[in-house]
């Protein structure tokens, strides 16, 4: 395949982080650029492995910032986008809202803008499964490609609206675009606040782990590896305004996922604390991937061998995740919760 200039943007976050690495992995022939704002869920550390490649480039920016983003669409004339950049976390967008939009929303904007404005030949944009709403806890229904946008966080909310930007400039301008929607990842360098991340850092801690609610919902998991295989399917096959779901028929309750975690690491459920539920909690996520597995993906984890997998590179990688959980990370997570770090 020939050499492309590839766009990145939210490549130091988790998922754009782990794509990054993938695709300079499979395809060294393409330049990657990296462009990320370096919020709190922004880390450098995690490509020290690959930061003196010549084919990777990182790029300080806000993607919400039109000044800064045009001129450098201008200038790199790239060929692909992978637009990951986003604010991600469900509870933050509970607690502050406005940021939500302002990245997920007017960023994508400005985004979709100078996409348009130089012509690149194909326009990635990675929403979520949550812009779906929430299915019934005892219904075997999934969701598909054709299932209304019902989304009922401010963050959902703010990714189905960039969802239907991406959508209105496919429709209107003709930029080449494809949505997908991926259920919940975990893997590798995933941030500390998140629930698999959260449990493992905090029982390898001997800490407690808080339990929304009484851990009856239910997530549909999948390792951030097959979810870069599949947007890589997208960026190269994906019929040109099409959408596509992402998801490898993996749900497990909270409180299973929990006690997984803590029978793998020897420890006994007298660490889960069942703590007040989140607000407006969406009970399941569940995704139908036919589409996609249509196009010729299938996942390579199962939940079970994906989780031993993260638990092991948790336990081998602490140096990563404690420089996150002792810096301002700390703060935050003194305010939300009302467990102590002890
Ligand atoms: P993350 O929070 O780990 O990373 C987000 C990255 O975006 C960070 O590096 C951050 O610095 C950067 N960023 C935030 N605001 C920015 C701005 N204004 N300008 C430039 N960069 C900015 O998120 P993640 O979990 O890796 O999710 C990545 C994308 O995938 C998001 O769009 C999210 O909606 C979507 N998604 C996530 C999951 C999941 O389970 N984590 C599942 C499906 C879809
Ligand atoms: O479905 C895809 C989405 O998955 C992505 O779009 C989001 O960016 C990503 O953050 C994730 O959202 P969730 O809200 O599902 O993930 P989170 O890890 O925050 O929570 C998973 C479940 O665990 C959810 O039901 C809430 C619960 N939970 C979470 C935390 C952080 C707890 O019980 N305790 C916790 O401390």
């Amino acid at each position: 395949m020939q050499g492309k200039k590839l766009l990145v943007t939210g490549g130091a976050g988790f998922i754009g982080g782990n794509f990054v690495q993938y695709m300079i992995n499979k395809y060294p022939q393409y330049d990657i650029n990296n462009l990320d704002g370096l919020t709190y869920a922004g880390d450098l550390t995690k490509h020290r492995e690959i930061e003196k490649k010549e084919n990777y480039h990182f790029m300080k920016a806000d993607i919400a910032d039109r000044e800064a983003i045009l001129p450098l669409f201008e200038k790199e004339k790239f060929d692909y986008v992978v637009h990951f950049a986003a604010e991600s976390h469900v509870d933050r967008s509970i607690t502050d809202p406005e940021i939500f939009v302002r990245t997920n929303v007017l960023g994508t904007q400005v985004l979709l803008d100078a996409a348009k404005q130089m012509e690149v030949t194909k326009f990635v944009h990675v929403s979520t499964d949550e812009v779906y709403g929430e299915l019934e806890l005892d219904s075997s229904t999934l969701f598909t490609e054709e299932t209304l946008l019902q989304p009922n966080s401010p963050y959902s909310a703010s990714k189905a609206s960039s969802d239907f930007l991406v959508r209105a400039y496919h429709e209107t301008f003709g930029l080449p675009v494809n949505i997908t929607r991926c259920s919940n990842n975990y893997g590798p360098f995933h941030f500390p606040e998140k629930l698999i991340p959260l449990t493992i850092s905090r029982v390898v801690n001997n800490q407690k782990v808080p339990v929304y609610g009484d851990g009856k919902n239910i997530r549909d998991w999948l390792h951030v590896h097959d979810h870069c295989a599949a947007l890589d399917l997208v960026l190269h096959e994906g019929v040109t305004g099409e959408v596509y779901n992402i998801g490898g028929h993996n749900e497990r309750t909270n409180l299973d996922v929990v006690k997984t975690i803590m029978t793998t690491l020897g420890k006994s459920e007298e660490f889960i604390e069942f703590v007040p539920d989140r607000l407006g909690h969406d009970k399941r996520y569940a995704i139908d991937p036919t589409k996609l597995e249509k196009l010729g993906w299938k996942p390579t984890y199962t939940f079970e061998t994906g989780i031993a997998q993260t638990i092991e590179w948790y336990v081998e990688n602490k140096w990563w995740w404690e420089q996150i959980i002792s810096g301002e990370y700390k703060n935050y997570f003194k305010k939300h919760y009302s467990l102590d770090q002890s």
